[in-house]
């Protein structure tokens, strides 16, 4: 396959504008008709042609300044339609026809579940007419959608401005959006849904009609998400003082949709996951997560719209800052605590592991052949610690200042990351210029402690601490520069005194780490001192600190900050895993349970802190510590201290079960906390058989999904017939719900059973499973690659291959998917050689496919190389 990759440093700034873009759509499943009208000039002197990126349209004609085209003055390439004009600015009238009903990639504009959607960002306005497919050319769009009136819904960005009949059984609506904007930010919706209203008035004054589309009989499944918009509505204006800027604010829930939402003006399109959401249906996790992503889509009106990316390569701009965004939000509407822990899960478990792949990539990417492979964990999720490193160094306030100087420079432009370090840097004093370096860097840090105790002269007992940091190589990038790292830092001793140095290096709890290394010193007779290093995560790196089990019950009893406490919990765990793997058959000592059980006793009017401190890492996360993994025995490693841990700790962990009373159901943070808290703890009590029936209890008993679901988890622990006839129960309930259906999809995948293929291919043949509908196959096959870890990794290489053998099908189905599961196939080099050899070859096998998607050729031909 030839494919070139598009590299940052080539960007050129467009050679035309588009001052305005009228478009008038006629709807058909088949012969969908774009006539678009384009105001064209030509930007600065010269006479180059004009460009238009264009794919798989049919292109019916062609007209400037009201005459048609011809042939010699434009030339159709594979992927572009160029216009030879010597004009400078010019109407461009351009006819096309696209079929939506073919679609199944889900971008452009496609049909399904009887209705019209479009989805553009990143490059899929280009499959519903040739233009300018970037997102530096921004245009006031007015648009008019036809349909058959069967077909009662006809919406586009900005204000409906006329309606009315086209003869008897059509019917328009026309639109117009005076903010302008790139094309990745066009959307149309057009189908017959059932819809919400509400309204919410501005700061200033303003009224805003709110509309929630979703499918008939869902309404009230979309009161929740209509609440959340309101919430994030306001918390925009009162933490950064932004407001809502058009009259009407749209919502549709689809389901079929490639990604969990998008931001288009004035009208967002959701996969219905993150709108639908009731007591029964949904679980706290997806309550939340409907509050999160309904959130992040609104805050992109601004961080993402008002100001865009002059090019893709910046993408973290709005999606890192959004990210950023959107958790402070959560974190106010739930609590801080469990949204640090949730996130820094996702850095541990999947960023981390993207780091030390082949897709390895600074947040702002230098080479990309399919931009769609590049809204990674890391332009999100790292791309928002690094906006939270900017708010850690600046403060709230300094960082509220830089926030408004940057809409002060930038609103209506198309800018880049580098726009908007400037403007944080006009709001501090501190020199960003190494700090911008997490731009261009990619790889984890590993921060290194060591801690040195002497005598000195005086014979006073000096500690001393010296911080180092190392980023390993990365595939894409072999020198690696330090960085500017803020280190959150506590010193204390084992009665939870705590100490400063004698350098006044940390400040605000704060050291900066900002050269290869540094140390500091502490003065103190007859204490024992343990550094608690990398507090609440304050940078995205690894910490190698070598702590005795006892410093880490130490900080788990003392540290005063309770996302270290839990960390300490998670290292002790890890260390215990370890030890087992290095010892197979080993008992912990019972010093450690002691120490848990004493932590217990201490946390357990809380909750919060508790039920996380219960959770063991994931298979994922305990990858990231080592190398070289032999999945077995890893997986068996962490089972036998799990299978450990329920029985030293039965006791305690039946009181607290116990404790906890089954009051009704809300949706409120603390009884989020108690049924976390239960939830976590009944998975450990599963591995005993004689709590079985608590298990069969809590399922019969459940008044809603969270529950429900946390019963089914735990059964996965528990002997076969009993999960089978659970999930079957489950299955005769919810049949006809494909959105809870996923769960039970997602709960079979991850099981591991002799008989997993055979069921994951009774799962494909379910008849609420199709492949064209991305939720279903991620529940499925991605559950299956991603977290159905023992048999995914299986010795004899029939997980690699199955999932291969699948991916091959849907990458002719829908490219975008097919990449995104295939990630975990790639991530071989953490893996023992066995491992790798098989992952290789089923990697080698999807290269030499004929016809392969460019998407999974980039990822798999990147972790080949
Ligand atoms: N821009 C969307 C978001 O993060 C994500 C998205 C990207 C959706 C590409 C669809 C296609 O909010
Ligand atoms: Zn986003």
């Amino acid at each position: 396959m030839s494919v070139q990759a598009k590299r940052r440093a080539d960007y050129q700034p467009p050679a035309f504008s588009i001052a305005t873009v009228d478009l008038h759509i006629t709807l058909h499943p088949t012969e969908t008709k774009v006539v678009s009208t384009l105001a064209i000039a030509r930007n600065g002197a010269h006479n180059a042609p004009l460009v238009l990126d264009g794919d798989g349209l049919e292109l019916n004609a062609i007209a400037v300044n009201g005459e048609a085209l011809s042939e010699e003055f434009y030339t159709l390439g594979d992927n572009t339609l160029s216009i030879n004009s010597e004009l400078d600015t010019f109407e461009l009238v351009i006819t096309t026809t696209i079929a939506p009903e073919h679609n199944k990639a889900l971008e452009g504009l496609y049909l399904s579940g009887g209705a019209y959607c479009t989805q553009c960002e990143a490059e899929g306005f280009r499959r519903i007419t040739y233009f300018m497919d970037r997102p530096d050319v921004l245009s006031v769009y007015t648009v008019t959608v036809v349909a058959d009136k069967s077909i009662p819904m006809l919406l586009a960005n900005g204000n409906p401005v006329d309606k009315g009949d086209i003869g008897a059984s059509s019917h328009f609506v026309k639109w117009h959006d005076p903010h302008p904007k790139p094309c990745y930010l066009f959307a149309l919706v057009a189908g017959d849904f059932d819809l919400l209203t509400d309204s919410y008035t501005t700061s200033s004054g303003k009224e805003v009609a709110l509309e929630l589309y979703v499918d008939k009989g869902k309404k009230s499944q979309g009161v929740f998400a209509l609440e959340s918009l309101k919430r994030a509505m306001k918390w925009d204006e009162d933490v950064f003082g932004l407001e809502y800027d058009l009259d009407i604010y749209m919502i549709v829930a689809v389901d079929f949709f490639n990604m969990g939402a998008m931001e288009n003006k004035g009208l967002n399109v959701f996969n219905s996951k993150f709108v639908l959401a009731d007591q029964e249906s949904a679980t706290d996790d997806d309550f939340f997560n409907v509050e999160s992503v309904i959130a992040h889509e609104y805050f992109h009106n601004w961080t993402g719209n008002r100001v865009t990316c002059r090019d893709w390569f910046q993408l973290s701009l709005k999606e890192g800052l959004t990210v950023f965004r959107d958790q402070q939000f959560s974190a106010d509407m739930t609590s801080a605590l469990s949204n640090r822990i949730k996130h820094v899960r996702v850095m541990r478990e999947h960023q981390f592991a993207e780091d030390a792949s082949a897709m390895s990539h600074p947040i702002r990417p230098e080479e990309v052949i399919e931009m769609n492979n590049f809204y990674t964990v890391t332009v999100y999720d790292k791309g928002a610690e690094v906006i939270r490193m900017f708010h850690t160094l600046l403060g709230p306030d300094g960082f509220r200042r830089g926030m408004d100087e940057y809409f002060k420079r930038h609103d209506g432009q198309a800018v880049t990351c580098d726009d908007f370090i400037s403007a944080m840097q006009s709001a501090t004093d501190l020199d960003l210029t190494q700090f911008a370096r997490w731009y261009s860097q990619s790889g984890t840090p590993v921060i290194s402690v060591e801690h040195k105790i002497q005598n000195d002269d005086n014979d006073d007992v000096i500690h001393t601490f010296t911080l180092s940091q190392h980023t390993p190589a990365t595939s894409d990038q072999s020198e690696k520069e330090s960085l500017y790292i803020p280190v959150n830092i506590e010193i204390i001793d084992d009665e939870g005194n705590t100490y400063t140095d004698n350098e006044s290096m940390i400040q605000n709890g704060m050291v900066i780490l900002n050269a290869p290394s540094m140390s500091f010193t502490v003065n103190a007779e007859n204490a024992s001192l343990t550094p608690v290093v990398l507090g609440n995560f304050s940078a995205p790196a690894k910490v190698e600190n070598p702590l005795d089990t006892a410093s880490l019950l130490t900080i788990f009893k003392y540290a005063k900050d309770p996302f270290n406490r839990w960390d300490a919990m998670q290292t002790l765990y890890d260390r215990c895993i370890k030890q087992i793997e290095d010892a197979p058959g080993c008992a912990i000592s019972n010093d450690i349970w002691e120490g848990i059980k004493q932590a217990i006793a201490q946390e357990q009017s809380n909750l919060e802190l508790l039920g996380e401190c219960l959770v063991t890492p994931s298979f994922e996360t305990l990858c990231q510590s080592r190398s070289n993994i032999n999945v077995s025995a890893l997986s068996k490693a962490r089972k036998a201290f799990c299978d450990q841990f329920a029985q030293a700790l039965e006791q305690e962990l039946l009181q607290v079960f116990n404790n906890i009373d089954a009051a009704s159901y809300s949706y409120t943070q603390d009884a989020v906390n108690q049924r976390r808290c239960k939830n976590v703890v009944l998975a450990h009590l599963a591995r005993l058989p004689q709590h079985e029936g608590a298990i069969v209890a809590q399922f019969d008993a459940a008044d809603n999904m969270t529950d429900t679901l946390g019963a089914l988890r735990s059964a996965q622990h528990c002997n076969s017939a009993t999960f089978d006839t659970l999930m079957a129960r489950f299955e005769a309930t919810w049949n006809h719900d494909p959105l809870v259906l996923d769960k039970w999809f997602a709960l079979h995948a991850t099981q591991n059973r002799d008989d997993i293929f055979a069921t994951i291919t009774m799962l494909c043949e379910h008849p609420q499973f199709a492949m064209s509908n991305p939720n279903r196959v991620r529940s499925v096959i991605g559950s299956f690659a991603f977290y159905n870890s023992e048999r995914f990794h299986a010795l004899d290489g029939s997980g690699y291959k199955f999932v291969t053998d699948y991916l091959l099908k849907l990458d002719a189905v829908n490219p975008q998917v097919a990449a995104r599961i295939v990630t975990p196939l790639t991530q071989w080099q953490g893996f023992a050689n066995e491992h790798q050899v098989l992952m290789k070859q089923q990697l080698g096998r999807l290269l030499n496919h004929k016809g392969l998607s460019k998407d999974v050729f980039e990822k798999v031909s990147k972790s080949l190389a």
